[in-house]
């Protein structure tokens, strides 16, 4: 693939600080295209501004919160000032939770929500005019269990599934402007979701029950999804777990749902 197939394309990723959204930042830039770096730790997304540059990118900081919608609002509104406009929005910044329902405290539910589903509607929000001007496109990093259940993750699959109604219906309400709407659904991935989820009480559960190394690399993921930028898809499914469960979960749903309980109750410290 060409180097330069996003020279003057202007992207906004949410969630840079780490994991895919850091990934996806670094290969919209080695494509050419100019990268808003925008997550609320900002000396992480500052040191890869630095990087950007240093390669010879373009990049700008706007620290934000995606779940206050008046910073979501100046995200778009200095991307714009600062770069002419804009025709790439990923939504990537993510918020993970593990613990059954009946312990969990609802606040828990309420953070997940906010940051994954009502982040993205925000950004969106404001992006849209930008976007149906250009002639651009909205990505959404769902997640496998946007489509399947995940024991012990309700408020996080409820917002992936909630993330994947919204999307998929903007992309109709779409369908004569010529915006692209991306759903993307990875499987594991390499990353520090399973370290910064809540638990029960809200705190942050540290450690990851999975073989953090043994998944795919964040790098991976990001490459498949500019290339799907590029092509202009609908839906990428990741992994070959991944795109297996999708395919069980809609043909066989009731198999599904027992195939991954079995898998999920097996992990170690599994809540239920
Ligand atoms: N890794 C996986 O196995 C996997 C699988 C399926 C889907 N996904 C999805 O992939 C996306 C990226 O996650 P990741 O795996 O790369 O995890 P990660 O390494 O934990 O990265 C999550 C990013 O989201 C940002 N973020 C969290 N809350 C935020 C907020 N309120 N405002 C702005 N940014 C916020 C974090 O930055 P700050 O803390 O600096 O704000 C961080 O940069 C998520 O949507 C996740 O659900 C991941």
């Amino acid at each position: 693939m060409k180097n330069n197939q996003l020279v003057n394309k202007v992207a906004i990723v949410t969630g840079t600080s780490s994991g895919i959204g850091r990934a996806i930042a670094i290969e919209l830039s080695q494509k050419g295209a100019s990268v808003v770096l925008a997550s609320r730790d900002k000396d992480k997304i500052t040191q890869l501004e630095s990087e950007i540059i240093e390669a010879g990118g373009k990049a700008l900081v706007v620290p934000t919160d995606v779940t206050d919608e008046d910073q979501c609002k100046n995200l778009i509104a200095k991307t714009v000032s600062e770069f002419g406009g804009l025709d790439i929005l990923v939504n990537n910044a993510g918020l993970s939770m593990r613990a059954c329902f009946h312990d969990v405290e609802l606040s828990v539910l309420k953070r997940v929500m906010d940051t994954n589903f009502w982040g993205t509607v925000y950004c969106t929000k404001y992006a849209l005019p930008h976007i149906l001007e250009s002639k651009g496109v909205v990505v959404g990093i769902s997640s496998i269990s946007g489509v399947t259940p995940l024991p012990g993750r309700t408020g996080y699959v409820a917002s992936k599934h909630a993330l994947d109604g919204f999307l998929e219906t903007l992309r109709v309400e779409n369908l004569d402007n010529n915006i692209q709407v991306l759903v993307v659904h990875p499987g594991f991935t390499t990353s520090n979701i399973r370290r910064s989820a809540l638990t029960k009480s809200g705190s942050s559960q540290i450690d990851t029950p999975l073989d953090e190394l043994k998944l795919m690399p964040a790098e991976k993921v990001a490459k498949i999804v500019v290339k799907g930028i590029i092509k202009r898809k609908r839906e990428i499914n990741l992994t070959v777990k991944g795109k297996l469960a999708i395919w069980v979960s809609r043909a066989f749903p009731s198999l599904a749902e027992r195939l991954i309980y079995k898998e999920m109750k097996s992990e170690v410290g599994a809540p239920f």
